[in-house]
């Protein structure tokens, strides 16, 4: 399928009520393993990267590496760079072939969000079809480099998200409505569905334009899952579950095999174990067979 942005699946998505899994990888086992799942279950696809993994691997590397697989691919699969806080290096990515950027200048006051917001996406946008991600409002919980102390999160103003949204051109909006990264300290966080609602129609009310992204999926109960994204939340981020994915099967295969020493049967475990995860959240976010 030819190279597509992050924007136009998920403009379809909230036209039509279901979300898109963006999915965190931190390596290629990962990638492949994401996309085979994406492929059985006919589903549109965002593979996320962290800013560690990014520079970690090689925007580059990966980027190639993305393209090579999503061009030969059945279905539309983005390649995303999640949570960057510095101007220049979403730039770097960029140019080295993400379709799609977050700049997360969340922790700035609102006029500096809003100038380094547009600083990426007029960047972004000359370059060609690469979307942008923005987030007002803070995201409490750690994912990569970013950390939010829960006293620290601020919820977002629906009437500044419009403001934001306009000012900036922002392709993709991720207001802090009460989700947090990581692993929830309660079974049942206090998430605000009114206030998603209130952006979504101020923003999107008329003609979808502005998908709306729900930051930290992990450890949401799938009834939780599903009224977001009714709501209008139709990027999807997961990531704290497959890095417990990852080291749970890692882990669970050593111990069970500890005399084998044959890297293939653990990728393999970890393949596996990915591919039951991605299944369980394409099931939940109703994106099977949308693509
Ligand atoms: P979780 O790690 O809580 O799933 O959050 C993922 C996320 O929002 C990545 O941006």
């Amino acid at each position: 399928m030819p190279i597509v942005s992050a924007k136009n699946i998920l403009l379809k998505a909230t036209h039509e009520k279901y979300a898109v899994g963006a999915f965190n990888i931190t390596n290629i086992i990962q990638m492949e393993a994401v996309v085979e799942a994406a492929e059985k279950n006919k589903a549109p696809l965002i593979i996320q990267v962290s800013v560690t993994p990014t520079k970690f691997i090689g925007p580059k590397v990966l980027s190639s590496v993305y393209r090579t697989i999503a061009e030969s691919s059945s279905i539309p699969i983005c390649l995303h760079l999640d949570h960057c806080d510095s101007v220049d290096y979403c730039k770097e990515v960029a140019d080295a072939g993400y379709t799609n950027i977050m700049i997360d200048a969340s922790k700035q006051n609102i006029s500096e969000n809003i100038r380094q917001t547009k600083e990426v996406c007029d960047y972004c946008h000359n370059i060609g079809d690469i979307t942008v991600e923005g987030e007002l409002g803070t995201v409490s919980g750690v994912e990569d480099q970013v950390k939010v102390a829960e006293d620290e999160a601020a919820l977002c103003d629906p009437e500044s998200a419009l403001k934001f949204v306009n000012e900036t051109g922002v392709d993709i909006f991720a207001p802090a409505i009460g989700t947090a990264h990581g692993v929830y300290k309660t079974k049942n966080p206090k998430l605000d569905f009114d206030r998603l609602k209130k952006i979504y129609e101020l923003i999107n009310g008329g003609e979808p334009k502005t998908p709306l992204v729900i930051h930290g999926g992990t450890g949401l109960q799938p009834d939780v899952v599903k009224r977001l994204v009714s709501l209008g939340g139709s990027k999807f981020n997961v990531s704290t579950d497959l890095k417990h994915t990852l080291i749970d099967a890692t882990h669970d295969y050593i111990s069970s095999h500890r005399d084998e020493y044959n890297p293939g049967k653990v990728d393999s475990a970890i393949r596996s174990a990915i591919i039951d995860k991605i299944n369980y959240w394409i099931d939940l976010l109703g994106s099977a067979n949308k693509a």
